[in-house]
């Protein structure tokens, strides 16, 4: 490992060359600030020693430079006797360390040790670090439409702050890959993400996997154990699916959010815990609200910030440009070449109304790759399964866009009709094959009037 020397002082260089040698290091030398910056970019250096006042570049400058260069590069400052202020304030401007004249063989050696083991550290904690990011960015959410953009606008916004973030969407839109995308893109993305799944779970055994319990607690409590809720401390906690919390549980989720105060189960002592809170649902939480079976106040507490992923049918462009990543991702999964997707296919996929969102386009994907003789995939409309090809246009295929209901389906029919006989009820009720005195009760009924 190169050491590298800066100093006008002939003789102090040759005294550190010889410590640093002894030590087993490789010292490498220099007489002023500027020429030890082209060492620096021209060599591996591990340690960088200066003096601080020198003719031309002083060591201040040179930290300053050097940091430019490389900003994990260690420098220690070596100050004349009694410049203690100067070291501290080089310390402060980024300096490793400082190292007084006269010059202490013991104290060179240490100083070299720490550096290089603290650099060594940083070096594994960026490339860990790197790699969990490098999972989570928003690349991994694909998508161009204008409105996941919003999304994605919304995510970088909240994941800074640390309010609570309630996540709706229908099945498969990409909820959880948003919690995490807010996670790690959070200052809390070195902490834990902990997910728990509130439909996986019996609501007894969902709550001491939450919160944990105290040996003793219920049968098969054998032993005290800290539940989801601790797991999560100093990260995050996404509760997916949160609107199948019975409401004794609610209530506990919300005195959570609002004390971050919990107990494990069997046990009286009230226990703090630092948490953000990430919720996703699929339901319609107003109508769970109204119907007495989700509570307001949670509500409130959760839906600071709504992030609604719309679903794939409505984003304009994007399941093709999924399709293709997904397409290349699971080629390369199994080691098959993809030579293409026709332009009839194309169609067919933007036709489709998607009611299993990306997950079903993921799993469609998927089932074609597997199923492709040979190491070849073609996408074309003739291996597309017959559940695409069958999707319907026009206004059928929106009524299942919708997810229209009968009664749904059947306003926006009379409501069509009518309009098409503008008005005309006789008219109308003879295309839609009622009597008169029905149309005026369904018009009455749907509110057309
Ligand atoms: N925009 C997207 N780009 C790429 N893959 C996505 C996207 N949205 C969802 N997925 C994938 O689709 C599947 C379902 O997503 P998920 O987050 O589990 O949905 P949800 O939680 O809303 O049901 C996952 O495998 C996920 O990786
Ligand atoms: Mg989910």
């Amino acid at each position: 490992m190169k050491i590298l020397i800066i100093d006008d002082h002939q003789p102090t260089l040759a005294l550190l060359s010889a410590i640093i040698k002894k030590g087993g290091y490789e010292p490498v030398t220099a007489s002023q600030g500027a020429e030890a910056l082209d060492v620096i970019r021209g060599e591996d250096i591990g340690v960088v020693f200066t003096d601080l006042v020198m003719p031309g570049m002083d060591g201040l400058t040179f930290l300053q430079e050097a940091k430019g260069v490389d900003a994990e590069l260690p420098v220690i400052m070596m100050t004349g006797q009694g410049s203690v202020e100067t070291a501290v304030e080089a310390m402060r401007r980024g300096a490793e360390d400082y190292l007084s004249k006269p010059i202490k063989r013991d104290e060179v050696l240490v100083q070299i040790e720490r550096a290089l083991e603290k650099r060594k550290l940083l070096r594994e904690n960026r490339e860990l670090k790197g790699e969990l990011a490098d999972r989570y960015t928003f690349e991994t959410i694909i998508g161009n439409s204008r409105k996941m953009q919003e999304v994605f606008k919304l995510i970088a916004k909240v994941a800074d702050v640390d309010s609570t973030v309630l996540i709706r969407g229908e099945n498969g839109t990409g909820k959880d890959l948003v919690a995490k995308a807010i996670h790690y893109n959070s200052k809390r993305k070195d902490g834990p993400f902990v997910k728990i799944d509130c439909t996986a779970l019996p609501e007894g055994l969902l709550e001491s996997e939450l919160f944990g319990y105290k040996k003793g607690a219920f049968t098969g409590a054998h032993r005290d154990k800290p539940g989801r809720v601790e797991n999560a401390d100093g990260g995050t906690l996404f509760l997916d699916e949160i609107s199948e919390l019975d409401l004794p549980l609610q209530a506990k989720i919300l005195r959570l959010i609002q004390e971050h105060r919990f107990e494990r189960l069997g046990e009286n002592q009230v226990r703090d815990v630092n948490i953000r809170i990430v919720a996703s649902t699929n339901r319609d939480l107003e109508k769970e609200m109204e119907e007495g079976r989700f509570r307001r106040d949670l509500f409130y507490r959760l839906n600071v910030v709504p992030i609604t992923l719309p679903p794939l049918r409505e984003r304009e462009g994007d399941i093709i440009i999924i399709t293709k990543a997904l397409l290349e991702r699971t080629c390369q999964r199994y080691n098959r070449r993809l030579e293409g997707i026709s332009q009839g296919a194309v169609e067919a996929l933007e036709r489709y109304p998607w009611p299993g969102n990306v997950r079903e386009l993921e799993n469609l994907i998927e089932r074609m790759v597997v199923l492709t003789d040979g190491d070849k995939v073609n996408v074309t409309l003739e291996n597309l399964p017959e559940t695409i090809l069958a999707a319907e246009d026009g206004f059928l295929g929106h009524a299942v866009a919708q997810g229209l209901s009968l009664d749904e389906l059947e306003r926006e029919y009379i409501k069509a009709v009518l309009a098409r006989t503008s008005g005309h009820k006789a008219e109308a009720a003879q295309i839609l094959g009622i009597n008169r005195k029905t149309l005026l009760e369904k018009r009455k009924r749907y509110n057309l009037e």
